[in-house]
């Protein structure tokens, strides 16, 4: 029988891949042979011993002292491109929001009060100060052309919005094979200076830290977007903060809130939202269920 210590809630999709004749699934972290979770933080946490291999039920493995692991042999698996579709939407949403000025102006709107004739009279006047702008009218910049990269390019593009992207990691031909609605930028400076809105599609590196700078915020053009839903600090945030106060940037939509950024207006904040969609949740803990199960079983590595 193997002991599976789950530290989040995984979905029962995914646990049913674990078969119960073979497989104890609890919070007890007595002697587990393998954990699952989503994004508690096991940095501070005492890992057992008896720990063969851990899954993470989403792309990024920031939150499992990784380096810890493979020293002891312990490989961590999680599932990237599982959730792409869900981050995708969130993306679009963000961009809309932020564009359409939705979030303000549905607090306007919750705000009305009276009959009708004066709730009328209300929006009509109050409207204007949320006149927005449309999505084809601008150029956006894709910073990490994977799985979720890839898709937020394919879709605003099919909402009209031009699309430039940057990887370092993969080449032109390969990108383009994936979605020719792309066109490659030379450089992250290129990809700024030409863009209205820039989207974060990377994980939380050294490399990757503070690669929305100052002076990266500084090359694009006046009032623009900047979204991460990716991870916190990949955007320099005070820099971030300094562009939106100036109006150098129009809007922030971040998937992470801090105490700074959480109640700045132009902030499109969510509550760590991106993959969370009852689909994400079922693919993400299928595939790390699965790397699991065969690494246990059979010492089968795949995608660690
Ligand atoms: C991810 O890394 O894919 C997400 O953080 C997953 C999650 O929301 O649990």
């Amino acid at each position: 029988m193997y002991k599976i210590l789950t530290l989040n809630n995984i979905s029962v999709k995914g646990l049913s891949r674990l078969p119960r004749e073979q497989y104890e699934i609890s919070s007890d972290t007595t002697r587990p042979d393998g954990i699952l979770l989503r994004s508690f933080k096991m940095h501070d946490m005492e890992i057992p011993d008896s720990v063969a291999a851990i899954g993470r039920a989403g792309a990024g493995v920031n939150n499992i002292p990784v380096d810890q692991m493979t020293k002891r042999g312990v490989p961590v698996f999680n599932a990237p491109g599982a959730n792409a579709n869900a981050v995708k939407e969130l993306v679009l949403a963000g961009l809309l929001i932020a564009s359409r000025n939705i979030y303000p102006a549905m607090r306007f709107a919750g705000t009305l009060e009276g009959s009708d004739a004066e709730i009328s009279a209300a929006v009509e006047s109050g409207k204007k100060q949320f006149v927005g702008s449309e999505l084809p009218s601008k150029k956006l910049g894709i910073i990490g052309l994977g799985a979720i990269g890839i898709r937020v390019a394919n879709a605003a593009s099919a909402l009209g919005m031009k699309v430039i992207g940057y990887d370092p990691l993969i080449s032109v031909e390969n990108a383009w094979k994936l979605s020719r609605k792309v066109q490659q930028a030379l450089s992250l400076d290129h990809l700024f200076s030409q863009c209205d809105a820039v989207s974060v599609h990377v994980p939380l590196l050294d490399a990757t830290r503070g690669l929305v700078s100052k002076e990266r915020i500084a090359m694009m053009p006046d009032g623009g977007t900047i979204v991460n839903l990716a991870r916190g600090g990949i955007c320099d945030d005070e820099a971030v903060l300094a562009a939106l106060d100036s109006g150098k940037l129009n809007a922030y939509v971040i998937d992470f809130p801090t105490a700074a950024l959480l109640k700045h207006p132009k902030v499109v904040s969510f509550p760590h939202l991106g993959a969370s969609t009852e689909e994400a949740e079922e693919n993400c803990a299928i595939m790390v269920a699965d790397q699991l199960r065969e690494y246990l079983e059979d010492g089968t590595v795949r995608n660690s």
